[in-house]
């Protein structure tokens, strides 16, 4: 009875939560928690359609689910929390769609900065982000530049990411730096590629989470998802709550990780 009072205490449970979600803290083990967590915040469109309103109010409405998975994970003690909010392929959509996505970016960057920055959080980002307008562009130096030395949770965003880019990137950066003689093509190994991803210096991730019911990777993470566990939830990403996070968390420490081998029981 101790012990589990001392691992929920450990995990920052609040004291407003409802049963159900008293009981999924119960359940998780405090020292098998993920140190990286991404997430394919999907389902914004067809949450606002079904409701009879604009896109633009789903996307508002996803904001509120990302504030209360970033306090979670935060106050859980997870490592990194990567979030996917515009991919290299979100370029396609109507001009209109992408602003209100920037502007949200912007105002939620504005709104939150204080907030993260007193729970320690660290923000830092990935993919083209010289591509993206200049107010986000700024918003989000200002945070980075704000948070830099926090210890908290890093909390990445990725926007203009695409895994295929990232790589390419990655593949022309290295043959400069071996046609300037910097590097040894035969000294390249996974180590030196994942360093010059934008995820450098990062553990890869260890679950992958997607609402929405789409079960696919929509170009997140390719490389550094090659071992991550895959969770998937119908609930659209304005519905998604500290509940399904934390399902997902219990459903995590429930598999087995084999990386390929054989599974070791703890004795
Ligand atoms: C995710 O929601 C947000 C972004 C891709 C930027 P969607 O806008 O993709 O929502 P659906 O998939 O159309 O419902
Ligand atoms: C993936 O969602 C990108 C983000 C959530 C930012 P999409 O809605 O763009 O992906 P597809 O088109 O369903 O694969
Ligand atoms: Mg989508």
């Amino acid at each position: 009875m101790v012990r589990e009072w001392l691992s929920v205490l450990r995990l920052g449970k609040t004291k407003n939560d409802s049963p159900e979600v008293d009981d999924l803290y119960k359940s998780l083990d405090a020292d098998k928690l993920p140190v990286h967590i991404a997430i394919i915040m999907d389902g914004n469109g067809r949450w606002a359609t079904r409701r009879g309103l604009p896109r633009a109010l789903g996307h508002r409405a996803g904001v509120e689910s990302l504030r209360e998975i970033v306090k979670t994970c935060s106050s859980l003690g997870v490592g990194f929390l990567t979030v996917y909010a515009f991919s290299t392929e979100n370029w396609k959509r109507p001009a209109d769609e992408v602003s209100t996505l920037m502007d949200l970016l912007v105002e939620y960057l504005h709104k939150e900065l204080q907030e993260l920055h007193q729970n320690n959080v660290m923000i830092k980002t990935i993919g083209r982000i010289d591509e993206l307008p200049s107010k986000a562009r700024e918003a989000l130096k200002m945070a980075a530049e704000e948070t830099f030395r926090n210890t908290g949770l890093t909390l990445n965003l990725a926007l203009n990411y695409g895994g295929r880019n990232e790589i390419t990137e990655a593949v022309k950066q290295i043959g400069r730096d071996a046609a300037a003689g910097k590097l040894n093509p035969d000294d390249i190994d996974e180590n030196i590629i994942s360093g010059y991803l934008y995820t450098a210096g990062m553990p890869d991730p260890d679950l992958v989470i997607r609402p929405s019911g789409e079960q696919r990777i929509s170009n997140f993470l390719l490389w550094q998802a090659a071992y991550a566990e895959f969770w998937y939830s119908p609930v659209l990403w304005p519905d998604f709550r500290k509940r399904h996070l934390l399902e997902a968390l219990v459903d995590y420490q429930n598999r087995q990780r084999r990386f390929g081998g054989l599974y070791q029981s703890k004795k």
